[in-house]
């Protein structure tokens, strides 16, 4: 019998893999998983972009807070989180309440490989001289939130079996939770 958190929170920067390695990640955990973007999008009847262009990111801000808020009792799940989620102050308890949390850690190019000209995300559309700062800013915030697994070169699948690889092995800030 092994021990596995309730939640296992994935940030990093947008193009790391949250979605994907999460839903990996999830099915063979036997877990729910719970996409933060996914779930925003939802309850604003409106897709990131819009809510963007329309709104604002402030007020994007504010309702990425309010799912955070929702989803932070679920239990057995994998919640991918928006890569600036983190970076904002007023989510950071979201962060350091004791669940397992995770940094996809990727380079920029290769989160710029992976994102393409992708236009739902609209802080990717700035030039890329924003990008990178913005990229820059945020190594630190995840570093010291997450526990870093290198995703470059690696497919989703690799870096799913990296997590459970981790979660398996003796660590601090995993509170207990019974798994077969
Ligand atoms: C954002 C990342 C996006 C999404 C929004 C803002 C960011 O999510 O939440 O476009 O600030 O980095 P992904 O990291 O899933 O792309």
């Amino acid at each position: 019998m092994k021990s596995l958190p309730e939640r296992i929170i994935l940030i990093g920067f947008m193009g790391s893999g949250k979605s994907s390695v999460g839903r990996i990640l999830a099915n063979k955990l036997g877990y729910e998983l719970v996409d933060t973007d996914a779930l925003l999008e939802e309850r604003a009847g409106a897709p990131i972009p819009r809510i963007f262009r329309e709104q604002g990111e402030p007020a994007f801000r504010a309702l990425e807070s309010e799912v955070l808020a929702a989803v932070a009792g679920r239990r057995r799940s994998v919640i991918a989180t928006g890569g600036g989620a983190p970076a904002h102050p007023p989510n950071r308890h979201f962060f350091t309440r004791g669940d397992s949390v995770f940094h996809l850690r990727v380079s920029l190019r290769a989160a710029r490989e992976r994102t393409g000209e992708n236009a739902d995300r609209p802080l990717l559309a700035q030039d890329p001289e924003a990008v990178r700062r913005l990229y820059q800013g945020r190594q630190s915030v995840y570093e010291e939130l997450g526990q870093s697994v290198d995703t470059d070169g690696k497919t989703p699948d690799a870096v799913a079996d990296e997590i459970m690889r981790l979660l398996r092995s003796p660590r601090k800030n995993h509170p207990p939770g019974e798994i077969a």
